[in-house]
């Protein structure tokens, strides 16, 4: 099969190559690819920052693909040869085949193309765990969600919207903020012009309730700010860097009562991943399939053209998600 591949002996350079594909264990689908999402953490991982678990091909980048069954385990009764699914990966799925326990796997509902599918599994899996596990997200609730034009930052706008939070606010650059009030964001914030922490006391005297942080470092102290009493952050991201000022005060935390999660999908067991597709298969498929919630695709790219997909988000451009398409 052809497959996206990292030359690492060559500064991180993509190419379409020949590789084997995978065998398929009791458990696993065999899927042929349509569709494959980039994200963020690709770009890592091509720089050697992001290794995969073991047993997952550090050379060859993807975590989630959409795609038709063509094979399936001994044990598999979940999804049937020639069935439309989209699935979260552990990393390969920027390729033609992509093999994968078929309980991170899910239905995809007819109306969506196979780049909207693609767009899916580890946008809106992250920001969901995120939203509803760590965050505890109640309906009426304030929320900041940083990068909210990034694909897990539109995903978490999508849901926080539908979950009923409160007010929604979310960082992002000037030409992003149309695109996320059409998807429900109450005020946005140029953070190339503003400082968040001063619009949030302005509106929001008494802070957010969550905070969905995928900046880190340069954020801490405005987030550490803008937060309510008990309000909760969780962690997703290090773009903004990972070291805070050696002057740094932890006191707030205990003051305010604060909680700071810090979460990754990827490198969780297989058990808890499954746990959460089931989940994700039971409440958010049905959000799909009623078209409730909407992927959201920027951009889409032949796979030949890997390398330009991956320039442009790289350049920040995109808002949502951008997709590499399989002959
Ligand atoms: N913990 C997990 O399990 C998990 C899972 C998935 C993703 N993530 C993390 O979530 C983050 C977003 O991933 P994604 O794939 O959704 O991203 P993406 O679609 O590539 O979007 C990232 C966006 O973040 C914004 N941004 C703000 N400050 C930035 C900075 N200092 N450097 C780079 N971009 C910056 C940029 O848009 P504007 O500047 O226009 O706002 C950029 O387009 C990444 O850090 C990724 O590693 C974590």
């Amino acid at each position: 099969m052809q497959a996206v591949t990292i030359s690492f002996a060559d500064n991180g350079s993509l190419a379409l190559r020949e590789s084997a594909v995978p065998p398929v264990g009791s458990r696993d689908i065999k899927i042929r690819v349509h569709a494959s999402g980039i994200n963020r953490a690709d770009l890592l991982q091509r720089r050697g920052l992001y290794p995969p678990p073991p047993g997952v091909p550090a050379e060859i980048p993807g975590l989630e693909c959409a795609g038709e069954v063509c094979e399936v385990g001994s044990d598999v009764s979940l999804f049937r040869p020639g069935e439309r699914v989209m699935a979260l990966l552990p990393g390969a799925g920027q390729a033609q085949y992509a093999v994968v326990d078929s309980e991170l796997a899910m239905p995809v509902p007819v109306h969506l193309s196979w780049a909207e599918a693609a767009a899916i599994p580890e946008a809106f899996a992250t920001a969901y765990d995120a939203l509803f596990h760590h965050a505890r997200l109640q309906p009426g609730e304030t929320i900041l969600i940083h990068a909210v034009g990034s694909g897990v930052g539109t995903a978490a706008l999508q849901l926080s919207a539908f979950a009923g939070a409160g007010a929604i606010y979310g960082t992002t650059s000037r030409a992003k903020l149309g695109k996320a009030k059409e998807l429900g964001l109450t005020c946005g914030i140029d953070y190339h012009s503003e400082e968040f922490a001063q619009t949030i006391a302005a509106r929001e005297p008494q802070g957010v309730h969550v905070i969905i942080d995928l900046i880190g470092a340069s954020y801490w102290q405005q987030n550490i700010a803008c937060l309510s009493s008990g309000g909760r952050l969780v962690l997703l991201g290090l773009l903004g860097g990972a070291k805070l000022p050696a002057n740094t005060t932890i006191t707030p935390i205990l003051s305010k009562r604060l909680t700071i999660i810090g979460t990754v999908l990827r490198s969780r067991r297989l058990d808890e991943k499954v746990l959460l597709l089931r989940e994700l298969r039971r409440t958010l498929c049905p959000l799909f399939a009623g078209q409730r919630l909407k992927p959201v695709v920027d951009r889409t790219f032949a796979a030949e053209e890997v390398a330009e997909a991956y320039r442009y988000v790289e350049s920040k451009q995109n808002f949502g998600k951008v997709v590499l398409l399989w002959q």
